[in-house]
């Protein structure tokens, strides 16, 4: 669960379909600790109405500009100042070119105007609209002057397309506000993750793979991310969104991963390898579709290359940090792959245990390096995620410094 305790977000509520989803984001903010106060536009009235707000913050929703009672209860000025962060979500086409012209027609462009806390904007639209060029310059824009953009997400659209476009997620946005109060404890350090299983093909329609979903990978990745690094994903094939500000690179194989992490390891200073490689391929993929013809089939099966090895055995590795899935003798197990490998540290976790490691949304970390050591969760995976890049961070700045 992201951390957001005591935190004060101003939500900004503007006309789109998935204005709907913005009263379980208020739910979800307020889960996760925070006190939200909304602010609606008109257009959004017209999709939701407000008291649907004020049940879910327990506060009134403002949505005047100049009507003098509400002014006198908490006016723009000091809902402006009361903000640590202010998010629109959903945020329209229309509501991006106001906030990028400087408009101040009405309370919430007024309060865009008016604060000094971060603008984040979460936009929403058809995905035509998104293309264009007048919002991607909107864009442009608000990217320049500071605004963090949150999304789209891409997908099914209200209006029957499928495309770019979609907002994010109600969790994916609590966990990329969450992120705007994160240190800055790796700030433009270039961190290289791998992330998710690999897939061998056996022929053009079968493969060998595992249970790995990626998303322990995807979470160190947005914690690194929002800790303030450069941070590359080469991921192998899982159906999970990119989180803000990573890039992503797609692969299938290991082979393929191999070949995107040597070459951009060279720059990268931490490299974390939380990857299921596939530990063999097949010696030879059929070029056709494979027969039953037999009852007994054997396949011929080679050694992958170790990526996490490759690197760690570089002239001038980067940090490695590697993770080891074990079924019992965790910590010497892990111990010995860290040495074995020469790695900096290494993040072992049980599987096969109901709750944790594979697939789940929680897991607990025994973490290892020369000379120490600290266990991590149960919990959440980007709470884990969060926590590791803190050691990381730690030690990486240590290992600098020496
Ligand atoms: O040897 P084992 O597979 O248990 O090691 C696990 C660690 O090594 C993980 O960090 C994994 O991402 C990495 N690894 C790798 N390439 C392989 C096998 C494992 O990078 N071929």
């Amino acid at each position: 669960m992201a951390d957001l305790q005591g935190r004060r977000i101003l939500l900004g509520v503007t006309g789109g379909i998935a204005a709907y989803k913005s009263a379980d984001l208020v739910r979800r903010l307020k889960d996760a600790g925070a006190d939200v106060r909304v602010v609606m536009t008109r257009g959004a009235m017209e999709f939701v109405r407000p008291l649907t707000f004020q049940a879910v913050s327990g506060q009134p929703v403002h949505d005047s500009l100049l009507d003098p009672q509400a002014e006198a209860a908490m006016g723009h000025i000091e809902l402006a100042r009361w903000a640590d962060v202010v998010l629109l979500a959903p945020a329209t086409a229309d509501a991006l070119a106001r906030v990028a012209h400087g408009l101040a027609d009405d309370l919430l462009t007024t309060i865009c105007l008016a604060t000094e806390a971060p603008l984040a904007v979460a936009p929403a639209m058809n995905r035509v609209m998104w293309a264009h060029r007048a919002t991607q310059d909107n864009l442009a824009v608000l990217r320049r002057r500071g605004v963090h953009v949150f999304g789209p997400g891409a997908g099914d659209q209200a209006c029957g397309e499928v495309g770019a476009g979609r907002m994010l997620e109600p969790m994916e946005l609590v966990q990329a506000v969450a992120g705007l109060f994160s240190e800055p404890l790796l700030q433009g350090v270039s961190v290289l993750i791998t992330a998710g299983p690999t897939r061998e093909p056996i022929d053009p329609v079968r493969y060998i793979t595992n249970r790995s979903s990626g998303k322990m990978g995807f979470a160190v990745a947005q914690a690194a991310a929002a800790a303030g690094a450069r941070v590359s994903l080469v991921a192998g094939p899982c159906a999970l969104p990119t989180p803000p500000g990573v890039e992503r690179v797609d692969v299938e194989t290991a082979q393929e991963m191999l070949d995107a992490v040597t070459a951009r390891a060279g720059e990268a200073q931490i490299f974390v390898a939380s990857a299921a490689v596939a530990d063999y391929r097949l010696a030879q993929v059929a070029a056709s579709k494979l027969k039953k013809s037999r009852d007994i089939m054997h396949l011929e099966l080679v050694r992958n290359p170790d990526i996490l090895g490759t690197v760690a055995g570089m002239p001038n590795p980067p940090f490695t940090v590697g993770f080891a899935a074990e079924t019992d003798n965790m910590r010497a197990y892990a111990e010995d792959k860290r040495r074995g490998k020469g790695l900096d540290m290494i993040a072992a976790n049980w599987v096969g245990r109901p709750g944790t490691g594979f697939d789940a949304d929680e897991n607990a970390l025994e973490v290892l390096w020369e000379g120490g050591g600290a266990s991590l969760g149960p919990a959440g995976k980007l709470q884990v995620a969060r926590e590791l890049i803190r050691l990381v961070a730690q030690r990486y700045h240590d290992r600098v410094q020496v």
